[in-house]
This record gives structure tokens, C-alpha cells and sequence, in this order.
């Protein structure tokens, strides 16, 4: 795999038929990669941008976004750590479910490094050479995992279907709690994309004005930092606002 600047874009993950009336091992794939997606362009965006930012301000912005995406990629895995996986593998005797939590491991390192360099970089110092060291340290294997964890939640559709349904439930209310939703919410929002498969996905779950109204309210705090989310607060991808991918 080639790294740095010539590195291609990850490719995102296909999600798995789930046509009505599907187990709930099967709803929480498809959903977690939706997630997994948005973490992915994420990462594809930092990638790209890192060679293309020069000013100041600019390089301040996207370093935010680099460590809101820290941020989130690490309150993903402490959700899926404290509510998903180890209830549901007690509740199921599905051990193999915990290597999931395992491979957490594998890359955490490397993640708190990139939100090291992202929060204590100063513009003047930034160095996307640096950048991309740190960048190759951990995404191999966060792309892998990112991958391997829907294949071992699919695994679990021969589980029982309630135990499934009352953790995806839980696990996903709990997991929104302690989020701060001024970066939750546009970042999901802003790495969504809603033209992906067709547009066949209802993501976030929900109706159109209630995500206007979130936007309103959440979008406006970090308002420059957006600006390196691969779509628009409406999950419509956008233009790259610098480089040759700019409009
Ligand atoms: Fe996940």
C-alpha cells in the first residue's frame, strides 16, 4: 500500500443486504458501516488536505478537524467497548466477539499520537511529512478493523434475535450519551454521504427538518472546521475547498 500524499483513498464499505424483517445482528452491520464510512472519508479528508493547506488559519482549522476525528473515533470504540461487545458476548457466549475490542489495541497508539500532534502543532510548525508519518502509523490497521468488526457482527445473525435487538437499542443511546454534540453532529452530518449506494440509506436516522434544526443549532460553534468534512452538513458532497480537487 502506497502511503503518504500517493496513498490512494481508502475505499469505503459496502454495506450488507438487509431487506425487512432482517435479524438485528444485520441492522447494526449496515448502521455501524454507515459509521465506519463516516470515519473513513474522515480520514481519506485529512489525507488530502494535509499536502494542500498552507495559511494559517487554514492549517489551524483542519488541525481542529483532525483532532475532532481523534475524538470521535475514540468515543466510537469506548461505546462499543462499555455497551456493545462485551455485554452482548456474555449475554450470547460469543467470545469471539471480543476480538473486535482487541484490535482497539492495534491502532489506539498511533490515534492518540495524531491527537497529539493535531491539538499541540502550531500552524508555523505544522509539517505534513510529520503528518503523514503519523497518519501511516495506525490507519492500516484502523482500516482493517474497520472492516473485520462488520464481518463478526454479521457472524452473529445465528444469535438470538431479542439479545441482539436490546443491545443495538441500548448500545446506541447509551453511546450517544457524552458525545458533545456540537462535534458529534456535523461530523457525522459532514461525513456522511448522502448519495452513497444510490441513497438508499435513512442516515442519521432521521426526518429531514429535524436535521435542519440540528444543524442550526450544533453546525455554527466549529463552523470553519466543517469546511474539511468531505460533504456539506446535509451529507452532500462537495467541492475540495483547496488543491486541485477545488472548485
Ligand atoms: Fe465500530
Amino acid at each position: 500500500m502506497a502511503t503518504g500524499p500517493t496513498r490512494e483513498p481508502i475505499p469505503v464499505i459496502p454495506t450488507p443486504p438487509c431487506p425487512p424483517g432482517s435479524h438485528a445482528a444485520v441492522e447494526m452491520a449496515v448502521e455501524m458501516v454507515l459509521v465506519h464510512n463516516c470515519l473513513i472519508r474522515a480520514i481519506n479528508s485529512i489525507y488530502y488536505y494535509a499536502q494542500h493547506v498552507t495559511k494559517a488559519e487554514d492549517i489551524r482549522d483542519f488541525l481542529h478537524f483532525c483532532a475532532v476525528s481523534v475524538d470521535l473515533i475514540h468515543h466510537h470504540h469506548e461505546g462499543e467497548e462499555s455497551f456493545i461487545f462485551p455485554p452482548w458476548a456474555e449475554a450470547t457466549n460469543r467470545k469471539d466477539l471480543l476480538e473486535n475490542v482487541a484490535e482497539h489495541r492495534e491502532f489506539h497508539d498511533g490515534l492518540d499520537k495524531l491527537g497529539e500532534y493535531a491539538r499541540t502543532t502550531t500552524p508555523e510548525a505544522y509539517n505534513s511529512q510529520e503528518l503523514f508519518k503519523v497518519l501511516d502509523g495506525f490507519v492500516p490497521p484502523l482500516t482493517s478493523h474497520l472492516n473485520s468488526e462488520v464481518d463478526r457482527i454479521l457472524a452473529m445473525e445465528n444469535t438470538d434475535n431479542a439479545v441482539a435487538r436490546r443491545i443495538l437499542d441500548e448500545g446506541k443511546k447509551k453511546a450517544m450519551d457524552g458525545a458533545s454534540r456540537d462535534k458529534l453532529v456535523p461530523f457525522i452530518l459532514g461525513c456522511h454521504d448522502a448519495t452513497f449506494e444510490g441513497g438508499k440509506h435513512f442516515f442519521p436516522p432521521m426526518p429531514g427538518l429535524v436535521k435542519m434544526i440540528l444543524v442550526w443549532w450544533y453546525g455554527s460553534k466549529f463552523q470553519a472546521t466543517w469546511r474539511f468534512c468531505p460533504s456539506d452538513l446535509y451529507s452532500r458532497p462537495k467541492e475540495r475547498i483547496l488543491g486541485p480537487g477545488a472548485a
